[in-house]
């Protein structure tokens, strides 16, 4: 396997920002900083969700969304018999697709709810930070892919955003989401806990574990812990020299910390019967 050299999208250009940094979706403009991990429960919950998911060789393994491709280092390392990824975003399934090597792995431009591939051909299929930001049909065409997807037996991990309690009520979760999608420009819809669950056994999943880990994304030492020392500083030196880049991260930062109490990250692993 190659050795990886992750760049966000676009390479260099967080170097100076392009002038659309106030539009940019939050996930993409932190790419552009230098944030590789774009998950809410950062790599302590992938990793949780990976010794779960326990990929072997012999494992069939389909990512969607892999982003950067973070996860799909880790699950490589793993050594599966073959790894498909489905990312919407040309930039980055290109940046995924360099790193790939031999037949038996490719990452293909397309969406997750419309894989193209043969029905019952993956044992594990995954995905982070990617149903929250779809409306409930796309989240349940999702989860209906995965399901379609996989052999019988076979394990689907999520890793997702969360609103809790369960019994927030409906006007304060319409709020958080409604403030959410309007700071990082992207439709956010995170679910509570019972109703993730309950996504997943409508498709006829049966779920296995569930974890969960505090949404941190932007916290200083989520951000040390995820990208590493040298990495962390150098975003917050991009940070700190892009007004602009500036205002939107702390906005960011300032929402997820005033919504703590109802924000956490969950991951859920379900098995198709
Ligand atoms: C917040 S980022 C998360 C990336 C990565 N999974 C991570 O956790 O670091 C969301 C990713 O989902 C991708 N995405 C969103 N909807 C998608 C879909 N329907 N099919 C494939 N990729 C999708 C975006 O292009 C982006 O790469």
């Amino acid at each position: 396997m190659k050795t990886l050299t992750l760049c966000p999208p676009a390479a260099g250009a967080h170097d100076s920002l392009p002038a659309p940094a106030h539009k940019m979706p939050g996930h993409w403009l932190l790419a552009r900083l230098g944030k590789r991990v774009l998950r809410p429960g950062g790599l302590e919950l992938t990793r949780v969700m990976l010794e779960q998911l326990d990929i072997q060789p012999r494992d069939a393994v389909v990512e969607f969304a892999p982003g950067l491709g973070v996860t799909a280092r880790l699950t490589l390392s793993r050594q599966p018999a073959s790894y498909t990824a489905l990312e919407r975003d040309e930039v980055a399934a290109k940046e995924v697709q360099s790193y790939l090597t031999g037949p038996h792995q490719r990452c293909q431009l397309g969406s997750a709810e419309q894989t193209g591939l043969p029905e019952q051909s993956a044992t594990v299929v995954y995905g982070e930070a990617m149903l929250t930001m779809q409306g409930p049909e796309q989240k349940r065409r999702i989860v209906a892919e995965a399901f379609r997807l996989l052999q019988p037996g076979g394990r689907y991990g999520i890793h997702e955003l969360s609103l809790t309690p369960d019994d927030l009520p409906e006007a304060v979760q319409e709020d958080i989401s409604r403030e959410m999608s309007r700071n990082i420009h992207v439709g956010a819809r995170p679910l509570s806990a019972r109703e993730w669950r309950e996504l997943l056994t409508d498709a006829g999943f049966r779920v296995e574990s569930e974890a969960t880990a505090p949404m941190h994304l932007l916290e200083p030492r989520r951000v040390v812990q995820d990208e590493g020392l040298f990495r962390a500083l150098r975003f917050v030196f991009n940070v700190l020299r892009t007004p602009e880049a500036r205002k939107r991260v702390f906005s960011m930062r300032r929402m997820f910390r005033q919504h703590r109490r109802h924000l956490a990250a969950i991951s859920f692993i379900a098995v198709k019967p």
